[in-house]
């Protein structure tokens, strides 16, 4: 059974389906889930999981190898991003590589980049008259939001809407897919 790991910096509402989906499957645990701010209510989902975390600061981010020494010891397998919004650095891309995923909620290439996230992105997209959004699960690569596609789901946006309706959507799509995706990643590992 391989191990999954999670880094996530808010509400962690995927981290939790993430790891009530992987709870009851043989392919993968989430052992470990890890954030960069100290009060992320995902933190509080894991003590209630009983799922191990740890938080982090920037120095320990980008400086030395003391993240992929954490996950190293924890014998993580596979990394998620799920509402994470550093930019991931060099040493671990090359610990993992191919091997992190990210979600995003919009069709990128569309509405992602430096400081898209969360309703900024539905504001984006409500702005900019789209009448579709959707969600992007993708690889990590050194860049924002611009590692190879892996899949994309798409929902509906009428003149109805507002960033929270798009949100409500693009939220039921990332709790059925992302958890599917990942297992069919983390089938392909050795
Ligand atoms: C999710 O909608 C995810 O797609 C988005 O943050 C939200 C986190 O929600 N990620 C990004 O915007 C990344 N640029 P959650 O904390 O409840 O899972």
């Amino acid at each position: 059974m391989k191990k999954i790991a999670i880094f996530a910096s808010g509400s962690g509402s995927n981290a939790e389906n993430i790891a009530t989906y992987f709870a009851s499957n043989d392919t993968a645990r989430v052992a470990l889930i890890l954030s960069n701010r100290a009060d992320a209510p995902v933190l509080q989902r894991a003590a209630r999981l009983g799922i191990e975390s740890a938080v982090f600061d920037r120095d320990t981010f980008y400086k030395g190898e003391k993240i992929v020494e954490l996950l190293s010891a924890h014998g993580i397998d596979y990394v998620v991003l799920a509402g994470f919004l550093w930019l991931v650095p060099d040493n671990l891309l090359k610990a993992y590589p191919d091997k992190i995923v990210n979600i995003h909620p919009s069709l990128l290439p569309k509405h992602g980049g430096k400081g898209m996230y969360g309703d900024r992105v539905h504001r984006a997209v409500i702005e900019s008259g789209d009448k579709e959004s959707g969600i992007t699960i993708h690889r990590v690569n050194e860049f924002y939001d611009s590692g190879s596609i892996i899949a994309q789901y798409r929902v509906p946006v009428t003149s109805d809407d507002t960033p929270e309706t798009v949100a409500a959507k693009v939220h039921a799509l990332e709790y059925k897919y992302f958890p599917i995706e990942i297992e069919k990643e983390i089938g392909k590992l050795q």
